[in-house]
């Protein structure tokens, strides 16, 4: 008890350095306090001892070190990957203050690497090559394949080989469309390899959005392949991406290879859409090439890759990554925020498509070499018990998820869960919205037996890496909040006028100074990358995040500031599903807005007014749900269709989306001040439809 006691005294010492978490002891003896921010979790004793880091004064130390010598603080981190020639002498530039002339940051800038080399062959140089890199478990139970990492550097190798011979060279773009198969990963490390820039489109989105991804990065080849299983229904992808490409030599990008990758338990060859010559079976040429590749050995600022995500405008931005500052900061985020050991079997629910694919399928976990689970199917096939059949079958240690996949599978009762032993796990991770303290409360609880701590990470496709985060041996935690920023990390929170304001408060989030994971720009747009992140609060980067601060220090997430909607951890532009609809020929205005969601956290809710002498009908609905799917893709598909006669426009003509939200969520004695619409008659015809 003795030694409980210290342990919880070392807990109560907050992480910020600003004194004692005065309740600690309070909840330790079991009362029960009033609001969710009094509402503190410990990790156990046997957790801590064993963490890397292990108390909130540990924490302390390292992150204001991190703070006042950063310098010190990264290149000793750095210094533990490989660097074909080192940075000298300066770590990392940076200015982040538009006033005062271009924003620029630069870590390790002159220093020269290979994210490829790091993540395989110095693993295996140090004796992992018979460790098992990645297990692949596909969409059937049963099928499942792995690969150590030695076979992954000769698949890799073979790849790296064959985009050379057909001409790929470094700075070249190669667009990546593959759902979760080994050969996305193998894509991306290739590509890496020979200092090619990838960039990967998720394949839930339609050809039209494939297409202009393609044309922005103007690639001339295309991996695929035939098509996907995802559940029950088999998807054909060629043909989706047949349609982008044609879409994309209209548009003068002629892309002159589709190297597809015959995913057999999907689709036969035989039924898959051809176009010979641009056409390449990747089985009937890539397993011919060597299985050793000499490594391109490019600048630590050299672009890694693109990865399009929604703004507030319809085009999609090309966030840039570059190579040895994201190589460095997904790493270190990756072992801290998992307190990962090399014992550990790591899995994470995400697709390489998006953000956290990238960094914490691939490259994170992959650099510290991990044994990573690689999921080809849907969580809830053949039934809801599914994740923890495969935690059980790979002994899961780690495992990392979204909010809407607990909420969902919460739903489907605990039965599911706790058929399976699930002993395994020691940390439990979520990302892509605020995870909801009853959400957080049935992962931790039920899932991790009230065993295993939560890292809610918050970051973004922009950051690269983890930006708040728990240390889970570290300190309490608190359901739903993302507690403590990362090393290096300076989270601040601003008022209307970009004033930094102290202490308990609310307001937007920003960053003081740079991080080596930042992105660098936006693809071929840095005014827009300047005007969107680093003008509307002088001095620092904004996030676009709303957030607050509870009298602990306590960061907790509130969600999108601007007219971006979070669907299921997916990002989504208002303006993009709305240009969708408008081009609709029977669409004349549209307005979107997100609603709450008891499982996807927000969902997509449209008001459309339809052109003169159309009148609505359950037939048009349909398409324009359609015009969205063939636009986007699926999963950005509107829930709701609101017919609006009318739009509530100010008298300039702004649609006031404040009214819009409040009647899409039936808070109808909350619509506040109407009077100056240009026509206030249209929030009453727009009620009286609610239920059309
Ligand atoms: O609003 C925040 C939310 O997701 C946004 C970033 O989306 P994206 O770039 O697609 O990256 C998703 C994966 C990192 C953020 O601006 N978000 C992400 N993680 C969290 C979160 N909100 C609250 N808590 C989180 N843990």
């Amino acid at each position: 008890p003795s030694d409980h006691l210290r342990h919880v005294e070392s807990m109560a010492q907050l992480p910020s350095g600003a004194g004692k978490i005065s309740h600690l002891n309070a909840v330790i003896l079991g009362q029960t306090l009033a609001s969710e921010e009094n509402d503190l979790v410990l990790p156990s004793q046997d957790f801590s001892r064993q963490a890397l880091v292990s108390s909130p004064e540990q924490y302390r130390k390292m992150y204001e070190r991190s703070i006042q010598d950063p310098a010190g603080f990264w290149s000793e981190i750095a210094s533990q990957f490989y660097w074909k020639e080192k940075w000298d002498p300066e770590v990392y530039s940076e200015n982040i203050d538009v006033r005062k002339g271009t924003v620029k940051f630069e870590w390790f800038k002159g220093a020269s690497t290979n994210i490829s080399y790091n993540a395989l062959d110095r693993n295996i140089e140090a004796g992992n090559g018979g460790k098992v890199a990645i297990y692949w478990e596909g969409n059937e139970p049963g099928d499942d394949e792995r690969l150590t990492y030695a076979e992954l550097l000769e698949k890799v190798c073979q790849l790296a080989n064959y985009l050379k011979h057909v001409g790929v060279r470094k700075g070249d773009a190669v667009v990546i469309y593959l759902p979760m198969l080994m050969e996305l990963l193998i894509s991306m490390l290739a590509c890496a390899r020979i200092g090619a820039v990838h960039s990967v489109v998720f394949a839930g989105f339609s050809a039209e959005s494939l297409a202009q991804r393609i044309i922005d990065c103007k690639t001339k080849v295309v991996i695929t392949c035939n098509a996907v299983r995802r559940g029950p229904k088999a998807i054909h992808l060629k043909g989706i991406v047949d349609s982008a490409i044609s879409e994309s030599v209209k548009s003068g990008v002629p892309v002159g290879l589709c190297l597809t990758f015959e995913n057999q338990s999907a689709m036969k060859r035989e039924d898959t859409k051809w176009q010979e010559g641009r056409d390449v079976w990747w089985q009937d040429v890539v397993p011919q090439f060597p299985t050793k590749c000499a490594v391109e050995w490019v600048d630590a600022e050299d672009p890694l890759f693109l990865l399009y995500t929604s703004g507030s405008t319809g085009k999609p931005k090309g966030v840039l990554h570059t190579t040895g500052g994201y190589m460095v900061y997904t790493a270190t985020t990756f072992k801290y925020a998992f307190d990962h050991k090399p014992s550990d079997i790591y899995w994470c629910t995400a697709d390489c498509g998006w953000i956290t694919g990238h960094s914490y399928v691939t490259y994170g976990p992959l650099l510290n070499g991990a044994t990573v689970v690689v999921f080809e199917g849907a969580p809830n096939y053949p039934n809801s018990g599914r994740c923890w059949d495969i935690v059980d079958k790979y002994k899961v240690t780690l495992f990392y998820t979204a909010p809407t996949l607990v909420r969902s599978l919460m739903r489907e009762g605990d039965e599911y869960v706790t058929r399976y032993h699930r002993k395994s796990l020691r940390v439990l991770g979520s990302v892509g919205e605020p995870i909801n303290p009853s959400a957080w409360r049935w992962f931790y609880n039920v899932v991790g037996d009230s065993r295993c701590p939560i890292s809610d990470t918050w970051w973004q496709t922009e950051t690269g890496g983890f930006m708040i985060t728990p240390l889970p041996g570290a300190w309490p935690q608190k359901p739903g909040s993302a507690t403590f920023p990362f090393f290096g990390v300076q989270p601040v929170i601003v008022d209307e006028k970009g004033n930094e304001i102290e202490g308990e408060c609310s307001g937007y989030l920003c960053i003081k100074k740079s991080w080596p994971g930042a992105f660098r720009t936006l693809y071929g747009d840095h005014e827009r990358y300047q005007t969107t992140y680093f003008k509307p609060f002088a001095g620092y980067y904004f996030t676009g995040d709303g957030c607050s601060r509870d009298k602990d220090g306590y960061f907790w997430l509130t969600g999108r500031v601007d007219d971006v909607i979070n669907v299921s951890g997916h990002r989504i532009g208002t303006a993009e599903v709305e240009s969708a609809l408008v081009s609709h020929p029977h669409c004349a205005e549209a307005a979107v807005v997100g609603v709450e969601h008891e499982i996807k956290g927000q969902s997509i809710y449209a008001f459309v007014s339809l052109v003169e002498g159309v009148s609505y009908s359950e037939g048009i609905r349909k398409s324009l749900i359609l015009a969205v799917r063939n636009q986007i893709g699926a999963f950005a598909a509107p829930d709701k269709i609101h017919w609006a006669p009318g739009l509530p426009k100010t008298r300039s003509g702004k649609i006031m989306r404040r009214i819009l939200r409040k009647i899409a969520s039936g808070q109808l004695d909350e619509l506040g001040d109407t009077s100056t619409l240009a026509d206030p008659n249209v929030v009453d015809q727009l009620i009286a439809l609610s239920d059309c």
